[in-house]
């Protein structure tokens, strides 16, 4: 209901202009305003609004707060389009204004709502209006005017970014299942998303790696498909071994290095086959989790490193500290109270990860064609990050690589553990492959719906099952880790996760289930003219509905997808508990297409919310 709070605050702030004209003549002289202070309502009993103002007004227009909260709303009384949305508001303790939205207001909402995929969410950018959401693209082109739209300026989601020829762990899972989410939310606002996997293609791993492989694989750097991932992530354990231990080995390595970042033609070909093998393994990893993503890995900034340190240098902040030139950090201290550096470039003339990280982030800003020309940049990693990215946020800021106005984030997220409160691992010790984890909770989804399938004594085709199973399995890995407040620390339990009750992707998806089931009987129910409502329970739902699109004004703002999950199960309860009250299907005639358009609104909104998660619905399981 945002466009409702917009339309109220408004008349709240007129009320206030017309009821106190001087005191509003001499906050605008001193550059404010009086701010009426609009929220939805702490608790229902209080209505669907309240404005806190008066309590901060008193003191500059000199009233007792009780007084002014009577002004306004005797103002508010005075205004026809105020009370056509509201009934008469109520002043609470010491001059709360407790507003309720008339029956018919809410009711118009929802029929705004049925009619409308977008189900109230604005696009960004469209001018809000009031009654309506601004949902036609093309709504200016019936009047003629076609204003030319400004280019878009894209939101970078930087996620995932996996490291080639290491294999993908939980923590790059955690950055690709919420890197997914902030994606669509962004993306279903209207954003132009650019969705870019940073992998790990460039650095000191290659020549650990290709000096190893000469010797002991030779194969694997002319011939594609030589080698598996696994085999690839245990030659670099080797490697990394001999590199740590062997001096000769080192020397040899950091020389490959060179020649691959010089363009040498057989290093390059070795690199790139070791790219290819380790993109394909990625990508099935992808696929299986629905995710579209661009590689544009590290190895893409090298031709722009060079720059970074030229405009460092220009800038005075470049400081050649022991052999290695770096940016000291300002406000952020070590051991010893010494400031930390970002370094640059090493004292053997080579770069690191913040180099490039330094490069993509004046390539995000810089005007298209010599860059993206973002307006927003995100970051999705854990929060073991945090200091990387607060050095080279400052870096960047200071070097006046990001113009005003423009966003750049780190969105940390805690560890994955395991039932036991630590790292999660196997029960061998190892890390936990992605592939043996998915294909755990599809298991485990499967031995459940077997199980269900044969209390009720249902009977359902391979087909039905595979897809079932597979869905729930996938859904409830990404709902879990979704639904967490993500910074912090989370711990993964399939038998949680899988559970049909509780704030889980099961229980959600079966409320989806249990819709289409009346759906199926009774049908989408009335349109506009026909709702009407009664009952208590459904007045609770119609709320809790037409909070969808303050939700993700949330997220949008926030990047927390767990507000939504929240959302989501608060919406399956209230609904569970109005069917469970209320009859639809047996409802005379008049009630029943009003609770029956209520049921299909209650689907349309948990389907669009679980697909921003990126959790696709099932109509039956
Ligand atoms: N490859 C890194 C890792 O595995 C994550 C990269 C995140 N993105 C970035 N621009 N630094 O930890």
């Amino acid at each position: 209901m945002l466009c409702v709070l917009q339309a109220l605050t408004r008349q709240l702030e007129e009320a206030l202009e017309r009821a106190f004209p001087e005191g509003a003549a001499a906050a605008r002289a001193s550059g404010a305003s009086l701010d009426p202070q609009l929220a939805p309502a702490s608790k229902p009993e209080f209505g669907d609004f309240q404005a806190n103002g008066a309590l901060a007004l008193a003191r500059p227009l000199q009233q007792p707060p009780r007084a002014v909260a009577t002004a306004i709303v005797e103002q508010l009384a005075a205004d026809p389009a105020f009370t056509a949305l509201c009934l008469p508001p109520q002043i609470a303790g010491p001059g709360f204004i407790n507003l309720t939205l008339r029956p018919e207001a809410l009711v118009a909402e929802v029929a705004s709502r049925l009619a409308d995929s977008r189900l109230g969410v604005p696009l960004a950018g469209a001018a809000a209006a009031v009654g309506g959401s601004g949902t036609a693209p093309d709504a200016g082109g019936a009047a003629g005017i076609v204003a030319p739209s400004p280019p878009a300026e894209p939101v970078i989601v930087d996620f995932s970014s996996p490291n080639i020829a290491k294999e993908m762990h939980v923590g790059h899972l955690r950055s690709t299942i919420i890197g997914d989410c902030l994606a669509r939310v962004l993306a279903f606002r209207g954003h132009a998303v650019l969705r870019l996997n940073h992998v790990g293609d460039w650095g000191t791993q290659f020549g650990m790696l290709i000096t190893h492989l000469k010797q002991v694989a030779p194969e694997a750097l002319t011939t594609a498909d030589a080698v598996d991932l696994g085999d690839l992530v245990a030659f670099y354990r080797q490697a990394k071994q001999r590199f740590d231990e062997d001096e000769a080995f080192q020397t040899t390595a950091r020389e490959e290095v060179v020649k691959l970042q010089a363009g040498d033609p057989v290093s390059r070909r070795a690199w790139q086959l070791l790219c290819d093998q380790s993109r394909r393994e990625f990508q099935l990893i992808y696929d299986r989790l629905g995710i579209d993503l661009q590689e544009r890995g590290e190895s893409f900034y090298n031709p722009y490193l060079p720059a970074v340190v030229a405009d460092l240098e220009t800038t005075g902040l470049l400081v050649t500290d022991e052999g290695a030139r770096c940016v000291f950090l300002e406000g952020v201290s070590g051991k010893e109270g010494k400031p930390l550096p970002v370094i640059v470039q090493k004292s053997d003339g080579g770069f690191n990860y913040a180099t490039t990280d330094l490069a993509a982030i004046r390539y995000r800003f810089a005007a298209a064609p010599a860059g993206d020309g973002a307006c927003r940049v995100i970051y999705v990693t854990d929060a073991g990050q945090a200091s990387h990215f607060a050095g080279v946020f400052q870096v960047a800021r200071r070097a006046g690589w990001i113009p005003e106005d423009r966003r750049l984030e780190h969105v940390p997220f805690g560890l994955v553990q395991g039932e036991d409160g630590k790292k999660l691992k196997t029960r061998s010790g190892d890390t936990v492959r992605l592939k043996d984890l998915l294909d755990e909770a599809v298991e485990r989804a499967d031995a459940d719906l077997l199980r269900r399938l044969e209390e009720e004594g249902r009977q359902e085709d391979e087909a039905f099952i595979r897809h079932v199973a597979t869905t729930v399995g996938l859904a409830a890995v990404k709902y879990a880790d979704l639904s967490q407040n993500r910074t912090t620390n989370y711990q993964f339990s399939f038998d949680r996760m899988l559970a049909l009750q509780g704030n889980t992707a099961p229980y959600l998806l079966y409320a989806v289930v249990r819709i289409a089931g009346i759906a199926r009987k009774g049908g989408n129910g009335g349109a506009a003219g026909d709702l009407q409502f009664s009952e208590p329970q459904e007045w609770a739902l119609v709320r809790h509905l037409l909070g969808f699109d303050a939700v993700i004004a949330e997220v949008e703002e926030e990047l927390l997808p767990n507000r939504l999950c929240t959302y989501l199960y608060e919406l399956s309860q209230v609904f569970n508990r109005f069917y469970d009250q209320v009859p639809v299907l047996k409802a005379p005639p008049e009630a029943r297409a009003a609770r029956l358009a209520l049921c299909h609104l209650t689907a349309d909104t948990l389907k669009l919310g679980l697909g921003l998660l990126g959790i696709p619905t099932l109509e039956r399981m």
